[in-house]
């Protein structure tokens, strides 16, 4: 087959452009990354004839392996995505063809001349993508570099975390800014790559509803929550040093309250995106040692139930005790003339009740109700926004109606439901699938700019202070519960419920 007749078979949604062949290096191929989120995602694109033949996909790791042997590997991960298309193994097999492996130690120059001369000659676009930990980015970076594999049509995608501070984000991006121009750095936040949050933009710019409504003027406060039903499993190494603020909130929870807040920008070119979410970040009011106290609940969890089974607490799953969070609420603030006043209520974490990831716009009330409020009348709720990012994507609109039938005039609130299934059908595609398509692309609308990342650490650095000056140990949740009270206390002193205690 060649790059003229992509395997081809349309998404649902409509229109599939083939992407030219390029080269894809995998640092990492053969890690978690690789083979849970980037290959089926990339074989989701081959089949949707997006990614054609002729394109090169080469896994780098340290150990000894031949191709076949890759492929195998790669065959078992891609084992459920096949059996549910129905032309069955063909095409998993054209798709195993792309792929590559080669060995390379990074620390070692032996191996990359080669690997220099694989790569070479082919006029195409070439992505490196560094699924390795943040510690090996300039490493690699400065590798491709000597070794002459950068070139103006060169890309490079990073995964988080990007440094554990402000200061050590700034030395990653200075030994990426060293060999790449920021037009080449593609740092991923796969958030962004989610349906739903593509979506928050096309509501809120594509629709004449909302965008006059928001405002403090008409909105009461917005709730962004990430809830997971996981412990943190096989990565607990990693996470004990990051921590809920800095694994969720500095990067995927404040990129979507950016989204949320942002002025609408002059175009969907990534800069003007990129410019406006920056401005909000520049304008969270600080959190510090003399306001985290009141705006601010870290946990972690102890043993108790997940999905119906009994599992061990935070500190069991590491063996060792541990003050890292698992959980963070916090309470912030964007200050300008558009939110001043209005609550962005933050709250993430691990081993809650369900896995359920929502933005929650909550409208301000009628400023008058002319409907009997009293016992058995028709109390009115807020109008709200709900846009569920996961599971069972979909934007919910909350309003109050008539019930139906003779009688009083009585309301209720229900909600009008949008669900993404429902509406457009078929699978929906993982948020890799985007990115991956956008970096090939070139398109760095959906990627963090430096300066992104650099005003979300200046934010995240000062509470992440304020707790270690604290001395505080976080506060304990029974696995399964919807984190420590103090998180209820956080919304409720200002006499507003979390989205789901509303019902
Ligand atoms: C990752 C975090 O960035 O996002 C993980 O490192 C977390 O700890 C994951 O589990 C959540 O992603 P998703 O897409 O499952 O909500």
């Amino acid at each position: 087959m060649s790059a003229s007749s992509p395997v081809s078979r349309p998404t649902p949604a409509g229109h599939v452009a083939p992407l030219p062949p390029f080269d894809l290096v995998i640092f990492g191929g053969t890690g978690d990354l690789a083979l849970r989120k980037l290959l089926p995602a990339l074989f989701h694109r081959y089949l949707d004839g997006q990614i054609v033949d002729g394109s090169r996909i080469v896994a780098i790791a340290r150990d000894a392996r031949t191709d076949d042997e890759y492929r195998t590997r790669v065959r078992e991960a891609l084992a459920k995505a096949a059996a549910e298309d129905p032309r069955g193994t063909d095409v998993l097999d054209r798709f195993l063809a792309l792929l590559s492996y080669r060995r390379l130690d990074l620390g070692d120059d032996a191996g990359w001349p080669a690997f220099a001369e694989e790569l070479a000659g082919a006029e195409r676009v070439r992505v490196f993508y560094l699924a390795v930990g943040p510690d090996l980015f300039a490493v690699v970076a400065d590798r491709l570099h000597v070794h002459g594999l950068i070139d103006p049509r060169t890309r490079v995608v990073v995964e988080k975390p990007l440094g554990h501070d402000g200061q050590s984000a700034n030395a990653i991006n200075d030994a990426l800014g060293r060999v790449f121009d920021e037009t080449q750095i593609y740092r991923i936040d796969h958030y962004l790559g989610k349906e739903t949050v593509q979506n928050l933009t096309a509501l809120r710019f594509g629709n004449a509803l909302f965008e006059p409504l928001w405002k403090a003027e008409h909105i009461d406060h917005v709730q962004i929550s990430a809830a997971e039903t996981v412990g943190v499993e096989g990565r607990a190494a990693y996470y004990d040093r990051s921590g809920a603020l800095r694994d969720m909130v500095q990067n995927h929870l404040l990129q979507l309250l950016c989204l949320v807040a942002m002025e609408p920008p002059a175009s969907l070119s990534a800069d003007d995106i990129r410019d406006a979410k920056l401005k909000v970040l520049r304008a969270l009011r600080p959190i510090t040692a003399d306001n985290a106290a009141q705006l601010t609940v870290r946990g972690q969890y102890r043993a108790g139930a997940a999905e119906g089974r009994a599992v061990p607490g935070y500190a069991e799953e590491l063996g060792a005790a541990s003050d890292t969070e698992t959980f963070v609420a916090l309470k912030a603030e964007v200050r300008n003339w558009r939110w001043a006043g209005v609550p962005f209520y933050l709250r993430t974490g691990k081993r809650l009740p369900e896995r359920s990831s929502e933005i929650v716009v909550t409208f301000r009330k009628v400023p008058h109700s002319i409907f009997d409020e009293g016992e058995g009348g028709s109390r009115l709720a807020p109008n709200k926004l709900v846009l569920r990012l996961q599971p069972d994507e979909g934007v919910t609109l909350w309003l109050m109606n008539k019930v139906p039938g003779p009688g009083g005039l009585r309301l209720r609130h229900v909600p009008m439901d949008l669900s993404f299934a429902e509406a457009f059908g078929g699978r929906q595609a993982d948020a890799y699938e985007r990115l991956l398509g956008d970096v090939v692309r070139g398109n760095q609308m959906l990627f963090m700019r430096r300066d992104e990342v650099e005003a979300a650490w200046q934010w995240i650095d000062p509470i992440r202070a304020a707790w270690q000056a604290a001395h505080e140990a976080p506060k304990p949740y029974t696995a399964g519960t919807w984190g420590p009270s103090a998180a209820v206390a956080l919304i409720e002193r200002d006499g507003r419920t979390w989205h789901e205690d509303a019902g």
